[in-house]
């Protein structure tokens, strides 16, 4: 058989939060492919790397005080860490932050404005004055021009669900200043995606998409295909435009070049050659696995990004939907947003993948994983059925035959059937239907623990531990369990080389499924595989409910937290930036789920303009004060706190209070003859 050279890709995931198991059903859905393709012998390569540009990213770490770079560096680490403690075998893992995706991005750019796929001209929009920076419709909040509902984002309301754009929001805020945005133009550059509708036409219906997905693309392609705003403006963390001071990729555009990055980086240290790979015409196989989410990117602008810039497009792009748990979207209230690290605390990575696998299939409908049937899926399949029938025969062949497997099998017609099961698994496992697969399998693992029931190897052994009938049944059972092990390689790699290492074999390959083992020494039996425990699917997910409480706490900075000794010293420049004002209570109440906030509305004077100053703020002081109790009081807030979006709303400043906690908590309260607005120095 010719081999095959196939490059493999996984979405690559942002430099700015956790692993969790959205991503984690993406990495293992692939992972199990990659390995199928390396167990049968094709030369296939499997990198990845982590998105690491964009405002997100910059504001994350600056939020945290470092710089970009050190928070993707710590991130990337993290990452690595927790897709390799779920056993996935990346062939590379860099960072779209790389000088390889820098020299890229900028040649496919080039390419791509040298045969007239860039258009530039100005447009208008949000503008922080106070952060001087473009906001992105996320970025900004407001009330909602239909109903009316405070707090709703840029560009769609969470209460009434329409859309806007987020200049006819009421009230616009920004929502990491707090200050109220400006329209502003600016010139952007375009990639002209509409250049390239014949292309993709042919390109998305020519078998590279599942049907699902070239359907949802073809309405786009009929009508709505735009031009594609690729440029956005300093400060931005990401790579500078060619000759365009000031001006920065959209990290879409970087993002997936980091593809090919990753694969260059791979290059440079081993014999691939990046061309064989990338050049039009290049005979080698491209898949990339992605979430129904980023369809778009994947499968317009991309493949017209190559085409423009004189590279091959995808051999395909599999579309996978999105794991729900518990039959709703992950929640981090509910517990349900679980990191991968947190799993990892908890329980064994091969049970996710054997679970996940279990379900998967090639469509993109959601997958749910529901953690009673997780537990019950495990056990029952691979402790009850697979593992199981080693521990059966593996004693009489280690006490009776000094661990030695029979010359000749007692039933070779089970074991036939089994291997001929192989071009069957083989095909579901190629299609990404994996649950297929499982199924096939598990029912051949019924017929191998059938067999052993029908045999009776324990009555035998009652009477003669050395008969060699009871030698040839346990030897066949021993080869059922090796041939089903074989099967499972690619999704219980860790599990399998115990097995090996049991069997006494070298690492199984997809071709040692047409043979057998006799006449051949294995080793002392150890259990596999242990049980699920259902105490530790519940710890899993109180640990989530409480890194998420403590998130919130932290970011509540709760007054009982004892202050030891004094802070760290800090410059009269920075204090003076504390912008203190006198504040009057206007309106405050309890705010329903939580424990220790009350929500205030402050007077803080006037603007420029005259016009009224208000700041909502969440305080811990629920467990000191009535909210009646409150309203009329004068108080000191921060006024130029960056706002920060909590669980139950936007806070827009801090209010200065003393004590020790509980009750025994003492709003600052200046003289009654301040007036709202005067600034506190
Ligand atoms: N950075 C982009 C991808 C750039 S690829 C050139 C991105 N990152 S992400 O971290 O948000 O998502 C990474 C992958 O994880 C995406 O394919 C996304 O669909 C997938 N998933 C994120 N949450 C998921 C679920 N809950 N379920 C399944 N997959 C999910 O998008
Ligand atoms: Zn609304």
């Amino acid at each position: 058989m010719e081999q095959r050279k196939i490059l493999v890709t996984s979405a690559l995931p942002y430099a700015n939060g956790d692993i969790h198991l959205g991503h984690l059903m993406e990495v293992i859905q692939t992972d199990i492919w990659v390995r199928l393709q390396k167990l049968q012998g094709h030369d296939c390569v499997y990198v990845c790397a982590d998105d690491a540009h964009g405002t997100a990213i910059m504001l994350s770490a600056e939020a945290e005080g470092i710089t970009p770079q050190q928070l993707i560096d710590r991130v990337n680490e993290q990452h690595q860490r927790d897709f390799a403690d779920f056993l996935i075998d990346f062939d590379n893992f860099c960072s779209t932050h790389s000088e390889e995706n820098r020299i890229l991005s900028e040649s496919i750019y080039k390419a791509i404005n040298a045969n007239g796929h860039i258009a530039r001209r100005n447009i208008k929009q949000l503008f922080d004055p106070e952060k001087e920076l473009f906001l992105a419709d996320r970025y900004i909040t407001g009330t909602c021009p239909k109903c009316k509902t405070e707090n709703q984002y840029g560009d769609n309301c969470e209460s009434c669900g329409s859309t806007y754009s987020p200049s006819e929001l009421i009230n616009p805020k920004s929502s990491i200043s707090g200050a109220t945005p400006i329209e502003k133009e600016s010139e952007h550059f375009f990639f002209t995606l509409p250049a390239f509708r014949d292309m993709l036409k042919q390109w998305t219906r020519s078998g590279t998409l599942q049907d699902a997905v070239a359907n949802k693309l073809s309405e786009w392609l009929d009508e709505d295909l735009q031009e594609w705003d690729i440029s956005r403006d300093a400060p931005y963390f990401g790579f500078e435009i060619p000759d365009a001071p000031g001006k920065y990729f959209y990290v879409w555009v970087d993002a997936p070049i980091g593809y090919m990055a990753s694969f260059k980086n791979l290059c440079e240290r081993t014999d691939y050659d990046f061309d064989a790979y990338w050049s039009a015409g290049s005979s080698a196989e491209l898949y990339h696995f992605i979430g129904k989410d980023i369809i778009n990117f994947h499968t317009l602008f991309w493949p017209a990004m190559l085409t423009s810039a004189g590279y091959r497009t995808p051999t395909a792009v599999y579309v996978h939907g999105f794991l729900t748990v518990d039959g709703t979207k992950m929640s981090k209230s509910r517990g349900t947003f679980i990191n991968a690290r947190t799993y990892l605390d908890h329980l064994n990575p091969e049970y996710l993948r054997y679970f996940l696998a279990a379900k998967l299939s090639s469509g993109i409908d959601d997958l749910d994983l529901n953690l009673e049937d997780f537990a019950q899926r495990v056990n029952s399949d691979l402790v009850g059925k697979v593992v199981n029938i080693a521990s059966r025969c593996a004693g009489f062949i280690g006490k009776g035959f000094e661990g030695k497997l029979a010359n000749e099998l007692d039933t070779p017609e089970l074991l036939a059937e089994i291997q001929s099961a192989k071009n069957e698994v083989t095909q579901h496992y190629n299609e990404r239907e994996y649950g297929k697969a499982i199924r096939l399998i598990m029912a051949l693992a019924d017929k191998a623990n059938q067999y052993i029931n029908d045999k009776e190897p324990w009555v035998i052994a009652k009477t003669d531990k050395q008969s060699i009938e009871l030698q040839q049944i346990c030897s066949t059972g021993i080869n059922a369990f090796r041939l089903l092990i074989a099967y499972l390689k690619p999704v219980l790699p860790a599990m399998t080389e115990k097995a090996e290492t049991f069997l006494g074999i070298e690492p199984l390959k997809w071709t040692d499924i047409d043979s057998l083992l006799v006449d051949h020494s294995i080793n002392k039996f150890k259990p596999l595989m242990t049980r699920v425990e259902t105490d530790k699917i519940q710890a899993m997910v109180t640990a989530t409910q409480q890194e998420f409480e403590a998130q919130q706490e932290a970011e509540n900075k709760p007054m009982e937290d004892e202050i030891s000794g004094l802070e760290a010293e800090i410059e009269f420049d920075d204090f003076s930036k504390v912008d203190l004002r006198v504040a009057k209570i206007t309106h405050a109440e309890h705010v329903e789920g939580a424990d220790k906030l009350l929500k205030l509305t402050l007077d803080i004077g006037l603007d420029k303009t005259g016009a009224p100053l208000t700041r909502t703020v969440f305080s811990g002081i629920k467990s000191a004060y009535n909210p009646d109790d409150l309203v009329g009081k004068l108080t000191v807030v921060v006024a130029n706190l960056k706002p920060r979006k909590m669980k139950f709303g936007l806070s827009e400043g801090m209010i200065l209070a003393a004590g020790p906690g509980g009750e025994e908590i003492w709003l600052i309260e200046p003289h009654s003859g301040a007036q709202p607005g005067m600034r506190v120095t």
